[in-house]
């Protein structure tokens, strides 16, 4: 039958990954993560050298991207990021992107009955049909916490008040572009996960899945 397709959208370092990917091991669904799509698109750039790329370069990066890519260390740093939310704002390069992430949507990998799909515009421009819909919110204090722990925890420097900064900036360019977005779809639930933890938030979507299903 068609795919069950649960796709999880909100701001950065709002818990999405860790979620989609609990979820997907919880229900046997294949998981993609398409920040890191952008964010391999960043780096390809960064690593080419070319930091500040036209539309029509950046583009040529999302067409010609490698997905080995997407492995590297260098993907989480908040300066491909940052990067990241400012391609991802180019119309076609979120169209470069495109046909790969429905794709995905529309045949799992390896069989797999259903898909999470984590993102910006997942619920609203991807998968308007996805049978379940997250958005996931939390205080910029929250997510700033949380992205510090983690690179503490990767063993990489973090400054709260760098990150915070980065945080926001990536947040007003994400949510005021012109092309996808970031916003919650109308019949999204909308998940503000500022005081709970891991366990809290998958529960909650577990349960949400199971009655949909
Ligand atoms: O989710 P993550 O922080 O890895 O995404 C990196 C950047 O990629 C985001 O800030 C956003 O600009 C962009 N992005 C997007 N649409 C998606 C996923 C990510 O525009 N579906």
């Amino acid at each position: 039958g068609v795919p069950f397709i649960v796709a999880i959208d909100g701001p950065a370092a709002a818990g999405k990954g860790t979620l989609a990917r609990r979820l997907a091991d919880a229900f046997g669904f294949a998981y993609l993560d398409t920040g890191a799509l952008y964010r391999g698109v960043a780096l390809s750039l960064i690593r080419a050298g070319n930091t500040d790329p036209t539309e029509s370069e950046a583009t040529k990066a999302a067409l010609r991207l490698d997905l080995a890519l997407l492995k590297h260390p260098d993907l989480r740093l908040e300066a491909t990021g940052g990067m990241a939310s400012r391609v991802a704002a180019m119309p076609a390069v979120r169209a470069a992107l495109d046909a790969l992430q429905r794709r995905f949507a529309e045949i799992p990998p390896n069989g797999a009955a259903g898909a999470v799909i984590d993102g910006r515009d997942i619920g609203t421009v991807i998968c308007p049909k996805a049978q379940v819909k997250l958005f996931l919110t939390a205080s910029v204090a929250a997510r700033a916490a949380r992205r510090v722990k983690e690179l503490q925890d990767k063993g990489l420097a973090a400054d709260l008040g760098a990150i915070t900064a980065e945080i926001e900036a990536r947040d007003a360019r994400d949510a005021g572009r012109a092309t996808a977005p970031l916003k919650a779809a109308d019949d999204a639930h909308l998940l503000d996960t500022s005081d709970l933890g891991i366990e809290e938030v998958f529960a909650t979507a577990k349960s949400m899945i199971e009655k949909a299903r």
